[in-house]
């Protein structure tokens, strides 16, 4: 493993790491914790499940895919979905109902879970989920971020893969405190998966747009994404619009809360991941997403159709080559 390179007294860079590129080609997750070694059970606490009281192996070890999304009604609807796609009966059960925390579902290699909202939120699932199918000993899982977006002069509901994920200072990077000092790392998407998705829809995707592009990931749905219609604003409106332009022109298309943690862990941990988001509302036009209810239900299935298709395409895949 590569030392942090330090950059200043404050701040310490993880730099990208072949090996870990090399590792994660056995397919199996990169756990770079040594004291985990040292737990004679792991409590995955948030999920209601620790290594003494499930056989992780058993019950998740052929999971290939691990969907995640803000909400529950999403990721119930997602199961439920890839259960008719897969030709498989869905049970209905939440995995992790005892934490009340977040909820799973599993339809044969496919688990569908929720991550709340925001960076903290889904970083906590994170480091559960990754432990889950390092624990159950999954190989060649792949990570989707299915969810929603506001859009930088794009249509609504069109859906955006992810080329590059940046903070809301245009920086690729996930920043953390750790020790009382700033460590960043790097928010890397996988390109042979962003190229795969961009292909699907490409070929197969003709009822909506589907584009790729820069997220940028904020800390918040209001101020820090340039929004006037908070508690409290003291943005202009030509401010709010001059930072808006400025985000078009370095290729943002879309804003949401979370895409800087997702592809900076699953990169860190050698995971294939990307981010599928549909956009609500396009933000060079208004703040306020108000388009009724199920018509916003209705655009948020879009990400789910392109996900599915992936998930059948490398079973199919997988199949043929035994794995
Ligand atoms: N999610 C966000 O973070 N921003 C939006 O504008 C819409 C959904």
């Amino acid at each position: 493993m590569s030392l942090p390179q330090k950059q200043s007294s404050e701040t310490y860079e993880v730099t990208y790491d072949e090996s870990r590129q090399e590792l994660s080609k056995n397919g199996e997750v990169i756990i770079r914790n040594p004291h985990l070694n040292g737990l004679s059970s792991d409590v995955l606490y948030h999920l209601a499940i620790s290594t003494d009281t499930h056989d992780l192996p058993a019950l998740f070890g052929d999971v290939k895919f691990v969907c995640v999304g803000g909400t529950l009604k999403r990721m119930k609807q997602f199961a439920e979905y890839m259960a008719k796609e897969l030709d498989i009966q869905f049970d209905g059960k939440d995995w992790t109902a005892a934490s009340f925390r977040y909820s799973m579902f599993k339809v044969g290699p496919v688990l569908s879970v929720t991550h709340g909202m925001g960076i903290s939120s889904l970083s906590i699932l994170m480091h559960e989920i990754i432990k889950l199918v390092y624990y159950a000993k999954c190989k060649n899982v792949v990570f989707l971020r299915i969810g929603t977006s506001g859009g930088i002069g794009v249509e609504p509901g069109t859906v955006v893969i992810t080329d590059k994920a940046v903070d809301g200072l245009l920086r690729p990077y996930y920043e953390l405190y750790i020790l009382g000092k700033v460590v960043r790392r790097p928010s890397i998407c996988n390109k042979e998966l962003v190229e795969e998705l961009k292909s699907i829809a490409a070929q197969e995707i003709k009822d909506f747009p589907t584009i790729s592009g820069t997220t940028m990931c904020t800390l918040d749905f209001y101020e820090s994404q340039a929004r006037l219609d908070g508690a409290f604003c003291d943005l202009t409106a030509q401010q709010k619009i001059d930072f808006l332009n400025k985000l078009k022109d370095a290729n943002v298309v879309n804003i949401e809360m979370e895409a800087i943690t997702f592809a900076s862990m699953c990169h860190y941990t050698g995971i294939q991941g990307a981010i599928i988001c549909v956009t609500l509302v396009n933000r060079l036009l208004g703040d306020q997403v108000s388009a009724n209810k199920d018509y916003l239900y209705q655009l948020q299935t879009r990400p789910q159709i392109l996900a599915a298709k992936l998930i059948k395409k490398r079973l199919a895949l997988y199949k043929s080559q035994n794995i």
